[in-house]
């Protein structure tokens, strides 16, 4: 590994590089990819047993701590998120300011911001003290803000959290109970968001997460570094591909199903039309995203509990991926289905809004960013992020009197 910023020492040399395709802009401990295998590991642990024997919880206590917590500490971890999950009241003012039909992602960039504007006891980014909690209110708060967007466009009153509930559990209830009905959460549900949360808590140094680690080098409040990754997930080449992927599964349904995948293919291959096939392709995953294969099995527990086993939508991502996976298009470009692809099946069963996907991802991001921030200023050595370029502008020029110009 060459260290840059010895040799740009020593030689003034600097790297073009655009997109980062093969530069690391941090040292971390945190997630590992190797995208050839199709392998995902948090803290040294497969992601395949993350998610089958642990929960969002103890994945989150991996993540910040570096360990996954013993039964008692566990116990405690949890009890101190659960003590935050509320959001001050003044927070339904602000929210009232959005247009009732306002993406959930434009409100959600707007609340994670305001959060900074409340908590002045712990926003100093360089008090270890004060980066712990600000990390416990953000994992603690982001569902119960997502609860309040969804709530706020139907028009309905918002559902406090409740504490003896799990964190999964404790959405679902915030989301679909109200005043007058109760929800009943569905172990099988319950689980199938969990999972969600798991498999998306953290992937090293996706674009979210860079920026995040670019907006806290600054020194920045914690809680506006995170609403600045909320901002850059939204876009459909990141976490916007699960609203888009399931968008593009209805449209190929309305057209005619199974039977159109072909044309849609076609189009896709064809580089004029400017359409992707959504939910597909990553820059480090050059094999099957192992996520997308837990969610592909989550799916089918989730429709089976649904007694939906024969949704259409999950038959046409199904045939879509088959028929994908032959053509010598993606073959030859290893695109691969990645979390999105099946993710938005699953929300979608379970009574999700599609434009509310993305913020639950976001919410499932959290512990990741707000680790990943923790881990770059808690690092003696860190600097403030500051890419160079490569200048291609006009030479030096002189201004001319505006009467002759
Ligand atoms: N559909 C069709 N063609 C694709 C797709 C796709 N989904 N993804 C990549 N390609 C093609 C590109 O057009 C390019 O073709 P070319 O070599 O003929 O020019 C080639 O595959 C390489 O792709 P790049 O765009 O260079 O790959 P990059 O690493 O920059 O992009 C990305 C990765 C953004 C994820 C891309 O695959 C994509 O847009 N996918 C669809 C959106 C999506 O699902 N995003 C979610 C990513 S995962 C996440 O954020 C949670």
């Amino acid at each position: 590994v060459i260290d840059i910023r010895k040799l740009y020492a020593q030689t003034g040399m600097f790297t073009y590089d655009p997109g980062f395709m093969s530069t690391a802009a941090c040292q971390s401990a945190i997630t590992y990819i190797d995208g050839d295998k199709g392998e995902l590991l948090y803290r040294g642990y497969p992601i395949e047993q993350l998610a089958t024997k642990c929960d969002f919880m103890e994945t989150c206590h991996l993540l910040l701590y570096g360990e996954l917590p013993n039964e008692e500490g566990k116990k405690k971890f949890t009890r101190t998120v659960t003590m935050h999950t509320m959001v001050n009241e003044q927070m339904q003012f602000f929210l009232r300011g959005f247009r009732r039909d306002a993406h959930p992602m434009a409100i959600m960039t707007g609340l994670v911001g305001a959060l900074s504007a409340f908590y002045h006891d712990s926003t100093d980014i360089n008090n270890p003290e004060h980066r712990e909690i600000a990390a416990i209110r953000l994992i603690a708060k982001m569902p119960t803000l997502v609860a309040m967007a969804y709530k706020y466009s139907a028009g309905q009153p918002y559902m406090y959290p409740k504490n003896e509930l799990s964190y999964a559990g404790n959405f679902l209830h915030m989301m679909f109970a109200t005043p007058c009905e109760p929800y009943t959460v569905s172990p099988v549900l319950e689980r199938a968001l969990d999972r969600i949360f798991i498999l998306h808590a953290d992937h090293e140094q996706n674009a979210s997460t860079s920026t995040v680690r670019l907006c806290g080098s600054s020194g920045t409040n914690p809680f506006a570094a995170i609403a600045a990754g909320v901002a850059c997930l939204w876009g459909p080449a990141h976490g916007g591909a699960n609203e888009a992927a399931l968008n593009m599964l209805y449209d190929i349904q309305k057209a005619g199903g199974v039977e159109k995948i072909g044309e849609f293919i076609k189009q896709v291959k064809d580089k004029n039309s400017g359409i992707k096939l959504m939910g597909f392709g990553h820059r480090v995953y050059k094999n099957y995203d192992p996520r997308a294969k837990l969610m592909q099995e989550t799916c089918k527990e989730v429709l089976g509990e649904l007694g939906l086993e024969n949704d259409p939508l999950f038959k046409l991502a199904m045939a879509l991926e088959k028929i994908a996976l032959e053509d010598e298009y993606f073959v030859s470009r290893k695109l691969y289905p990645n979390v999105d692809f099946y993710s938005g099946i699953v929300q979608r069963a379970i009574g999700i809004p599609v434009s509310l996907f993305t913020a639950i991802f976001a919410a499932a991001r959290t512990v990741g960013w707000i680790a990943q921030l923790n881990e770059m200023i808690g690092d003696p050595e860190y600097k403030i992020g500051r890419p160079r370029q490569l200048f291609t502008g006009s030479v030096k020029r002189d201004v001319k009197p505006l009467a002759q110009r």
